[in-house]
């Protein structure tokens, strides 16, 4: 378990829009159709190399939905990266970001020159989308955020994200 350095990174968002499918799919490489809902907190283990160096990565994935939610100002403590996630299929979830989980990432961030990145997840449901790329593009930009959108089902740049929010973390 040597390493170079150890960052803490945290997945946000509404309840289903693949926070834990996406988190599988960087750590496992699989994908499951039927999942449950995140019941408090969960976190996995994935070592990157970046620049040279050996990173030990820890995802925090927590619940979406309200009810499963604990601890939330320890969640938040030390994290040096976040990515906020959303459903291009369903817009609310895209709102829902500016509206609620952008504020409390305000209101509980403890490291300074935290990495924020927005993640527009189930581009593989491209018939069914309700956000348009560049209107992602154009909120990330418009609030200090990278901007990415992946399939965790379809194995979409979903490395590419955590690769690019590393590279920003190690830079700063
Ligand atoms: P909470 O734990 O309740 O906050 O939800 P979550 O954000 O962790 O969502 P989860 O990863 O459990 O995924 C919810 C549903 O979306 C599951 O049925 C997944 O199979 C599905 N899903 C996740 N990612 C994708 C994707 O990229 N494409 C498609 N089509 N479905 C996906
Ligand atoms: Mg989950």
């Amino acid at each position: 378990d040597t390493h170079d350095f150890t960052f803490k990174i945290l997945l946000v968002g509404d309840s289903g829009v693949g926070k834990s499918c996406i988190l599988t799919r960087f750590t496992s490489g699989s994908f499951e159709e039927n999942t449950t809902s995140t019941i408090g907190v969960d976190f996995k283990v994935k070592y990157l190399e970046a620049e040279g160096k050996r990173c030990k990565l820890t995802v925090w994935d927590t619940a979406g939905q309200e009810r499963f939610r604990t601890l939330t100002s320890s969640y938040y403590r030390g994290a040096q990266g976040i990515i906020f996630v959303y459903d291009v299929t369903r817009r609310e979830t895209f709102e829902a970001l500016e509206g609620a989980w952008m504020r409390e990432w305000d209101m509980y961030s403890t490291v300074e020159g935290a990495i924020q990145m927005v993640v527009a997840n189930k581009t593989d449901l491209e018939s069914a989308r309700q956000v348009a790329t560049q209107e992602g593009h154009d909120f990330a930009r418009r609030h200090g955020c990278l901007f990415v959108e992946t399939s965790a089902k379809g194995n979409v740049a979903v490395g590419q994200a955590f690769e690019e929010l590393l590279a920003k973390i190690l830079d700063t």
